[in-house]
């Protein structure tokens, strides 16, 4: 085992990988170390191959593997793991999305998206004026949905072949003995303590008296205590007892409306995954209630019929192209699209062929377009978020994106449990046409109902070459995630490029509103000129996703990699 779950390059990491020390307690045969670790950003591996937001997650999810497990596994495990060292996005307090590939072709959708309790209602953000209160439902209590992560590592039970219990174990041992965190994390901490203080009610494990620095020693012994709740108790252990107690006291004291009934009542669901082609690729993502499946499928189908590939990689041509495609298709989500268990979203025509080209006719290459003119389409059928992505010796594949929605989401700690709860409930529409924290504005499709889960952007993604695995991969990002997968999809198929450059290469994103092109920092400079003189409002911004993906290389090695853009970590093994 300690020779065989490799590190390779340790990019700027002042944490390095050391299996014989006496600290190691997670893994089997105490491998990992989680006092010194490597930042690991690509490696092939013939076997296994996991890529998360963190170099010990991604250890813990290989070493499930290594032991007999499968991608399922190490999924639930890697999940779990996150929830402990990654706390700004790595959840129990959230909700997520599951899509799986089995080695025998069978797909497989698991939304444990948060739900809106029982006593919410459309209009529970606004003043009696009708403005909205959008700190209401970005922050604190009330913008919190019930949560979905627990239920949802249930659900994927069936698939995994290790007792849960041996799954939860090293997310135990992480939070109860505590892991070394990295500089990101002690400043993104730091710069959350205020928020910690306002919105929590009780002292927590995330506040330490003055300043967190790279290298101390994170001990969160009330997560500990809630994750072995659920070890020993299963679902229960969290929606029921104990765990479900110290949530609704949460709540009491912080004016919430999450209630036991809300928590007993609460099921992940399975859904069909969406599944098209794309230039002979065979492409499988999320279905509603994520949007992310939609877009990207609208998005690619309708550049299909351009000669992407020979316009080149960002240039001006191929950037105005694929803006174009973004606008249109982010229109359309904000007028059709929403939970589909309340809302009929027309998945048929959106992500039809001739729907595509109806969207494309009034495309005007050169020129920009404008979302006062492009509105949704005519139907006539009635900052912080994690991804993993994950592969097995057997050819399983699992692409699992989970959140808390924003950075720590509510920033309520629930008092006595140790963990975060989301502030999902800003992803409804608060009021038609008010952007939400991301920009995106909705209607109807995405109004707050009670049981009705909100509208998401997170996009699992799989691809088949020949029907074979051939790509897992996804991202965080709010709105940009469709937009992130759909460049790393054309990076891939259209630009030829290795897994590394698809997605480390500048992005770009257009959501229709607010209608401008926003791009990384080392966007090419000479295209983004030539946009503006296409008439594009061109803007700046910070880093665009952090993407984690897995592609199968003809030798069928796993190329494997994780995002440059955060301490993301790739682990496997070979053989
Ligand atoms: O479900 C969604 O679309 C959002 N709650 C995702 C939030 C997110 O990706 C934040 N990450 N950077």
């Amino acid at each position: 085992m300690r020779k065989t779950i490799i590190c390779m390059l340790a990019l700027g990491s002042q944490f390095s990988l050391d299996a014989q020390s006496v600290r190691s307690i997670v893994g089997p045969g105490k491998a990992i170390n989680p006092y010194q670790y490597h930042i690991v950003k690509k490696s092939d591996f013939s076997k296994a191959a996991v890529s998360s937001a963190h170099p010990l997650a991604s250890l813990v999810g290989a070493a499930m593997m290594k032991k007999g497990g499968n991608a399922f596994d190490a999924a639930i495990a890697t999940q779990l793991a996150l929830a402990v060292v990654y706390p700004g996005a790595g959840n129990i307090g959230g909700g997520g999305f599951l899509l799986g590939r089995k080695s025998n072709g069978e797909l497989i959708g698991i939304d444990y998206r948060e739900a809106a309790p029982e006593k919410a209602h459309r209009d529970m953000y606004l003043d009696k004026n009708g403005n909205v209160q959008l700190n209401l439902s970005q922050s604190g209590h009330l913008a919190s949905g019930i949560p979905g992560t627990v239920a949802g590592l249930f659900a994927t039970m069936p698939y995994a072949k290790l007792p849960f219990r041996e799954l939860i174990q090293p997310a135990i041992d992480l939070a109860e003995k505590g892991f070394t965190i990295t500089e990101r994390e002690a400043s993104s901490l730091n710069s959350t303590r205020e928020s910690f203080l306002k919105f929590s009610t009780r002292p927590t494990a995330l506040v330490k008296e003055g300043k967190w620095k790279a290298g101390d020693t994170l001990v969160q012994k009330e997560l500990a205590a809630t994750l072995r709740r659920v070890q020993k108790e299963g679902v229960a252990g969290f929606y029921a007892g104990e765990t479900a107690k110290l949530i609704v006291e949460e709540m009491q004291r912080g004016n919430g409306i999450i209630t036991l009934d809300d928590l007993k009542n609460y099921t992940a669901k399975l859904r069909n995954p969406l599944e098209f082609t794309y230039r002979g690729h065979q492409i499988i993502s999320f279905a509603p209630p994520s949007s992310g499946g939609i877009l990207i499928a609208q998005m690619l189908k309708m550049i299909e019929k351009f000669p992407v590939g020979s316009y080149g990689f960002q240039t001006a041509k191929s950037v105005q192209l694929m803006v174009e495609a973004e606008r249109r298709a982010y229109a359309d989500r904000a007028e059709f699209m929403g939970d589909p268990d309340f809302y009929n979203v027309p998945v048929k025509t959106l992500t039809s062929e001739e729907y595509a080209q109806q969207r494309m006719s009034d495309y005007t290459p050169d020129k920009a377009g404008s979302s006062a003119t492009v509105k949704a389409g005519q139907i006539k059928e009635s900052e912080q978020t994690t991804h993993l992505s994950v592969m097995d010796a057997a050819g399983n594949m699992v692409a699992v994106t989970t959140t808390l929605n924003g950075g720590y989401g509510s920033r309520t700690v629930v008092g006595g449990a140790g963990f975060l709860l989301n502030n999902e409930m800003d992803d409804f529409s608060v009021k038609p046409g008010v952007p939400n924290m991301y920009g995106a504005v909705g209607g109807e499709a995405n109004a707050i109902v009670p049981g009705k889960r909100m509208l998401s952007s997170m996009t699992p993604t799989l691809l088949l070459k020949n029907n074979k695995p051939f790509v897992v991969v996804g991202t965080p990002g709010g709105t940009t995630i469709p937009t992130s997968v759909y460049q790393a999809i054309v990076n891939l198929i259209d630009f030829n490029m290795n897994a590394d450059d698809a997605i480390n290469k500048p992005k770009f994103h257009h959501q229709w509103l607010p209608d401008e092109v926003m791009i990384e920092k080392d966007f090419n400079a000479e295209t983004k000129k030539q946009l503006q003189s296409m008439g594009y409002k061109v803007t700046e911004r910070g880093a665009i996703g952090r993407t984690e993906a897995i592609r199968v290389l003809s030798n069928g090695k796993k190329e494997t990699v994780a995002d440059k853009r955060g301490d993301d970590s790739v682990a496997g093994f070979t053989p």
